[in-house]
């Protein structure tokens, strides 16, 4: 079954954008509780006991209907936070190769893609996640509510930021637009652009 992966660095290691206490709250309770009930919605129904959390995501559809609604909460829950930690780094990266040039064609610059980015988040009513992915070869900016995701209609997640209060209320309050203009500042493009190799 699904198992709570480890921060790829400490928990104060994304300060001041990102504090101690909301990656320990968001981490060690939020994350754990969606890995916790996944697996519980999953026990016992040996099909899916094997199955990648990314598989998973694809096929929420052959999940037995009185667990579906359990499974893509927290199977989603638990596939986008796991991309979520690893889509931030304490040390600076640099955007580049074959995914600056994309982002370049698709949205003129950097700072065009974050702009719609951070636009579509802050519209985003409730809690939910936006989005850069691929879809038909392109790359495309989406929103999603709750804890869903790209992979369940068929596209693949190069970038994903949680807006959640839970993920920044602590130090940004309701001002959800400032927390994602701030965390632009601890991107990590090169696991992106790992993202967006596997995609084409
Ligand atoms: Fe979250």
């Amino acid at each position: 079954m699904f198992t709570l992966p480890e921060l790829p660095y400490g928990y104060e290691a994304l300060e001041p954008v990102i504090d101690a206490e909301t990656m320990h709250l968001h981490h060690d309770k939020h994350h754990t509780g969606y890995v916790n009930s996944v697996n519980d919605a999953l026990s016992g129904i040996g099909e899916f006991e094997n199955m990648s959390i990314e598989d998973l995501m694809g096929n929420l559809d052959k999940v037995p209907e009185n667990m579906r609604t359990k499974v893509r909460n927290n199977g989603g829950g638990h596939y986008n936070h796991s991309l979520f930690w690893n889509l931030m780094s304490p040390s600076k990266t640099t955007l580049s190769g074959t995914l600056l040039e994309a982002i370049t064609s698709t949205f003129q610059s950097s700072g065009a893609l974050q702009k719609q980015m951070n636009d579509a988040g802050v519209a985003r009513f409730g809690s939910g996640w936006v989005w850069l992915c691929v879809r038909d070869g392109k790359l495309v900016v989406e929103s999603t509510p709750n804890q869903d995701n790209p992979l369940m209609d068929g596209g693949k997640p190069i970038i994903g930021i949680d807006v959640w209060e839970h993920a920044y209320y602590l130090k940004y309050k309701n001002v959800r637009a400032d927390y994602l203009v701030t965390w632009w500042e601890i991107i990590n493009w090169d696991y992106a652009q790992e993202l967006y190799s596997k995609s084409t």
